[in-house]
Order: C-alpha cells, then sequence, then structure tokens
C-alpha cells in the first residue's frame, strides 16, 4: 500500500553534519557564530537589509508586534486587520499584545482581499498583517498601496514564503522590478520549521525595513540584554562580563546548531523550489484538464515558493477518505480561525473565507514525490471527484 504524505523534508544530513561538528568542536552551539552566518546569508539570497535568527516564525511575529506597538505608542485594544485564513501562530502574535485581530475576507488566492481590508479600516485600525499562504503573494501589492495611503504599518508573515519573487512597480513606472517578497513590508517574518520549505527544526527569521527596529529585535530576542554572549566572549579587554539590561526581552533567539541546518537548506532552497514547481504544474495540468478546481497563484507572484498545492472539491471529507483509504495523506491549510471559541464573535463576516475553507485541501508536495507518485494522486483525486 502507498504511504503518500502530505510534506516529507528532504535534509542534506551529511553536509549539515559537517556544520553541526564545527560548532560542537569549535565549543559554540549557542547565538552567536553560525546565527550570525545565515543572518548574513539570509540578506544575500533575499536582498532584505536586514534579517535576525530567531527560534520560530511564531516569536518573530510577537516580537513585530511588540517593537511595532511600542515604538509607535500604540493602546491595547488598538486594531490589526488579519486573515481568518492562516494558522494560529499569525493572530496569537496578535493577542500577546492585547492588540485586537479584525478578520478581512480573503480572495480567489486565499489572500487578503484588498477591498475587504479597505473596508475594515476603522480610527483604531494600526496595521495589516497579510499571510501569503502557500507561497502565494496575492494582491499583496495593492495592500502595500492601500496601507500606504492610510498610514498603517505591513506585517507580513511569510511562513510559506521562502524563496517567492513577487513583481514590483518599476520607479521609471515602465515594466516591472522582481524582487524576494518582504522589501514592501515593514517588517517580514520567516518561518524555517521542521516542514517548511527551508526546514531546520524549530526557527526563522525576521527582517525589519528599520534599522532601529533591528537593533530593538536583537535585544529583545535575547532577555532585553545589550550584548549577546558571543559578542561579550570576543570583545577585547576585562569587561567582557558587563553588559546592559534595555527591557524585558525573551528568550526568542536562534543558535547555531539550527542555523547550521538553514545555512545548508538555503544553498538548496532554490533547486528544491524549482522541483516543487514542477510538481505543482503537473497537478495543474492533469486538474484543469479534468476541471478541478485549484487555488491558483496570483499574477503579482512572478515565483511561488509552492509550499502548498490546493485544490477547491465541494465534499471535502469524502474526498480525505476516499485519498487516505489509497494510502494518500493530504491537509488542510486552514480551517477558518472564527470557527475558534476565541474568534467566534467574527464568525460569519467573511463569507469568502467561510466558504472556501470548508472547500481546500493541500496535497502532497515535498521532494521524495516521483513522477509516478505524483501522478497516483492526480489519478485517484480525478477519481474521487467522479
Ligand atoms: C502561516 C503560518 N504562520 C506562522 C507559522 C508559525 O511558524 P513557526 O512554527 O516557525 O513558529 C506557521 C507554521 O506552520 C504558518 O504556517
Amino acid at each position: 500500500m502507498k504511504n503518500i504524505q502530505l510534506f516529507k523534508p528532504k535534509f542534506r544530513t551529511f553536509e549539515i553534519c559537517q556544520l553541526m561538528t564545527e560548532c560542537m568542536e569549535k565549543g559554540w552551539t549557542g547565538l552567536g557564530y553560525k546565527t550570525q552566518e545565515i543572518e548574513e546569508e539570509w540578506k544575500k539570497y533575499t536582498g532584505l537589509k536586514y534579517a535576525h535568527f530567531l527560534n520560530s516564525n511564531t516569536s518573530g511575529l510577537h516580537l513585530a508586534l511588540k517593537i511595532l506597538k511600542d515604538t509607535n505608542k500604540w493602546k491595547d485594544g488598538d486594531e490589526i486587520i488579519t486573515s481568518p485564513v492562516t494558522f494560529v501562530s499569525s493572530n496569537h502574535a496578535i493577542m500577546y499584545e492585547n492588540l485586537n485581530p479584525i478578520f478581512a475576507d480573503v480572495d480567489e488566492f486565499l489572500c487578503l482581499d484588498p477591498k475587504s481590508v479597505e473596508s475594515k479600516i476603522t480610527k483604531k485600525t494600526k496595521a495589516v498583517l497579510f499571510v501569503g499562504i502557500g507561497g502565494n503573494a496575492g494582491r499583496f501589492n495593492e495592500i502595500v498601496n492601500l496601507c500606504k495611503q492610510k498610514g498603517l504599518k505591513i506585517i507580513l508573515d511569510a511562513a510559506h514564503m521562502s524563496g517567492t519573487r513577487i513583481k514590483n512597480t518599476s520607479e521609471l513606472g515602465v515594466g516591472y522590478i522582481v524582487d524576494h517578497i518582504g522589501k514592501d513590508a515593514d517588517v517580514s517574518v520567516f518561518s524555517f520549521q521542521a516542514v517548511k520549505n527551508l526546514p531546520t527544526a524549530d526557527s526563522g527569521m525576521i527582517c525589519f525595513k528599520n534599522e532601529d527596529y533591528d537593533v530593538l529585535a536583537r535585544k529583545l530576542s535575547w532577555l532585553g540584554i545589550s550584548k549577546d554572549t558571543y559578542q561579550r566572549s570576543h570583545d577585547k579587554g576585562s569587561y567582557k562580563w558587563e553588559y546592559d539590561l534595555v527591557d524585558v526581552g525573551f528568550k526568542y533567539h536562534g543558535n547555531s546548531m539550527m542555523a547550521s541546518m538553514a545555512l545548508i537548506g538555503l544553498k538548496y532552497l532554490e533547486e528544491d523550489n524549482t522541483r516543487r514547481r514542477e510538481i505543482c504544474q503537473m497537478y495543474e495540468k492533469a486538474f484543469q484538464t479534468a476541471g478541478i478546481q485549484s487555488v491558483e497563484v496570483s499574477p503579482y507572484t512572478e515565483l511561488s515558493s509552492r509550499h502548498l498545492y490546493q485544490i477547491v472539491v465541494e465534499e471535502r471529507n469524502k474526498t480525505m477518505e476516499f485519498l487516505n483509504i489509497r494510502g494518500i495523506y493530504p491537509g488542510v491549510h486552514y480551517r477558518d480561525n472564527t470557527h475558534y471559541d476565541m474568534y467566534k464573535s467574527q464568525f460569519g463576516l467573511n463569507p469568502n473565507s467561510l466558504n472556501l475553507s470548508e472547500k481546500i485541501i493541500s496535497l502532497p508536495l515535498h521532494l521524495f514525490l516521483t513522477d509516478d507518485d505524483i501522478e497516483f494522486v492526480i489519478q485517484n483525486v480525478i477519481e474521487s471527484q467522479k
């Protein structure tokens, strides 16, 4: 019997172990050393100006909200417009800071719909939190323009977007330029969690546009301490032990073992994402012919990281059971968050989210799938819809 899982991360074990061995032999597995290397490599790869390596995307989203709230003097109860179709982390981060998540509707790309976002803006709105589901940039450019007009900050949950490229308007106003996603956000947060496109065990990267915020993020991710231990141990003179405490911070920074995994993952990210896109093309071609609806990549997206391939079916449970019996194990990304008790007061306000989140299925998508596996999934999905 087949066993085709939704995700299966591919680790270049030998190369990762070499870097991890370097860390252990040096006696430095913690903050600093390889964490600095991955930050430099990530900046080179994405073209983003600042990057700070963390223990997860969830901590990054929290830092993003905290720093923006504190520095811009937002008050408890101020509103952040966000997506109901996302993992719980996106909106927990808003709640951690006593801010109020206001859900707007998603469009056909499962990303925030600019028109719906505009309709939710009130005097209390401070920012929009955009989630690039599956690597899709949706109508992010339109959201960026809207936020500029209205003076709102943009937080990008780029958990799925390592490698996504977006079409940006060129400064000359003719044609477009291609950038790695994140340049236009006040802050972008990537996830390198165990099954993401750049898998470690758990880690992530926070990329602020503004240098002061990057400096603050570094302090807050290490308990509010002004100098990290690696910096201190490499300081000259006898004041190595001395540091200042500037704020109550958190233990959110990444470590050199995770950074070793991320450094090797990054080396293969383009190659891996190319294969993901190839798999998606096979799915797309077959489902178009068979008349099965897929969630498409938006025209603003030059290249999607293709973390997910999602189809839309009328009878999800029946379809899932049909596939499970045949050894195919898809997933769902995500249940509309207003189904959860804590957000139920906003249930039913965003019809497209509610409708699509009941019908989407994420099909197996990873680097161990053979063309035969994909063909097997395709045939069974088509069969399930007859
Ligand atoms: C959309 C989205 N946001 C945030 C997260 C949280 O990422 P992490 O596990 O790195 O904290 C995830 C992880 O699944 C996610 O899918």
